[in-house]
């Protein structure tokens, strides 16, 4: 009953770099892209035009997205949250645009400082100008299942937002577990709905293994016949001002459970591993996914 394929996007230069306390030197970064690229992945999310101002981690998006050593068959994704940060990712040329917001308003207006009716127009304004580019469109949706400072978020909020954004254009959607709070029974409900109204193959699924689900809302997701996954390597991010508080699904104890269950990736766990330790020596701390940590004990 689980798909006999599952894609794997790895999301770490982008979403785990953004909440490391270090900054990884640009060349660093680069040289990370690049070996990801040999690991079997077919899509790498390698950074984010947004407001450096916000997110100073990723300040050197265009040089990051401009040099890396574009391999074949692998989508170069960026995550953008308006017409300038379309620019920036048009202009080094990225294959794939994500937009994203909130299905909560608050948390809406701390990530980017807008109410949830206002953004619509913008990430819309992004869609139709990244497909007239020739660009396919990611859209993401945050807090999904609970927000950080509203705490439980209506299904009827997600449902929302996911058919605005389909309308706009968007191919695929990703559905966050933002602060990592989801369970299993509540990733189907979720699902059950959106499934009503969407394909299963336009859908993913985006944990943070805050509190230790992600890998069992995965195996509850892959029950619903979900195909894709985000995920970052070593379990990169996390919150440095949050003690205990840890980043996205870590794509080595992914990759884990999808060889031992025999679903098929395409990624080599060598390979994966080689960059992990790569990374995690820039960063300067032992990365925290469960996979890696067996490997740094021996
Ligand atoms: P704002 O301050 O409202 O923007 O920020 P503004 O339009 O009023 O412009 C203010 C200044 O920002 C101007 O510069 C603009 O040029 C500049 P100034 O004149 O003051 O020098 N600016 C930009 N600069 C670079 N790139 C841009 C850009 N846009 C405006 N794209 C904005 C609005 C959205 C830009 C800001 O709030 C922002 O950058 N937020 C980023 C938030 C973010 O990156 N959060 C993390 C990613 S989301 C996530 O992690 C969740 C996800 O993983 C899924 C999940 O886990 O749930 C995807
Ligand atoms: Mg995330």
């Amino acid at each position: 009953k689980w798909p006999e394929q599952v894609t794997i996007k790895e999301v770490g230069p982008r979403d785990g770099l953004q909440n490391e306390k270090t900054f990884i030197k640009t060349e660093d970064k680069i040289a990370w892209i690049n070996q990801l690229s040999k690991t079997g992945l077919s899509y790498i999310e390698i950074t984010s035009f947004v407001n450096p101002k916000w997110i100073p981690q990723l300040a050197d998006a265009l040089e990051v997205a401009s040099n890396i050593e574009k391999a074949p068959g692998i989508t170069y994704a960026a995550l953008v949250p308006n017409r300038k940060g379309l620019e920036g990712a048009l202009a080094a040329n990225v294959d794939e645009v994500a937009v994203f917001m909130s299905a909560s308003e608050t948390h809406n207006r701390k990530n980017i400082n807008k109410s949830m009716d206002e953004t619509f127009p913008v990430l819309k304004e992004v869609v139709v100008e990244a497909k007239k580019a020739g660009k396919t469109v990611r859209g993401y949706i945050s807090t999904v299942f609970g927000c950080p400072y509203e705490g439980p978020v209506q299904i009827e909020q997600v449902i929302k937002v996911s058919e605005n954004l389909f309308e706009m254009g968007i191919d695929e959607l990703s559905l966050g577990d933002t602060i990592g709070v989801a369970n299993p029974r509540q990733v189907q409900e979720v699902l059950t709905e959106l499934l009503k109204r969407f394909p299963k193959e336009k859908l993913a699924m985006h944990f943070h293994n805050t509190r230790g689900t992600a890998l069992a809302n995965v195996l509850a997701s892959l029950e619903m016949g979900i195909a894709i996954f985000d995920s970052s390597l070593g379990g990169l991010g996390g919150c440095p001002y949050a003690p205990g508080a840890s980043g996205n699904l870590a794509t080595d104890d992914l990759l884990y459970m999808l060889d031992g269950m025999g679903i098929s990736s395409g990624v080599q766990m060598e390979e994966l591993t080689k960059a992990a330790f790569f990374i995690q020596d820039k960063i300067g701390r032992k990365l925290n996914s469960h996979y890696l940590q067996t490997l740094n004990k021996s």
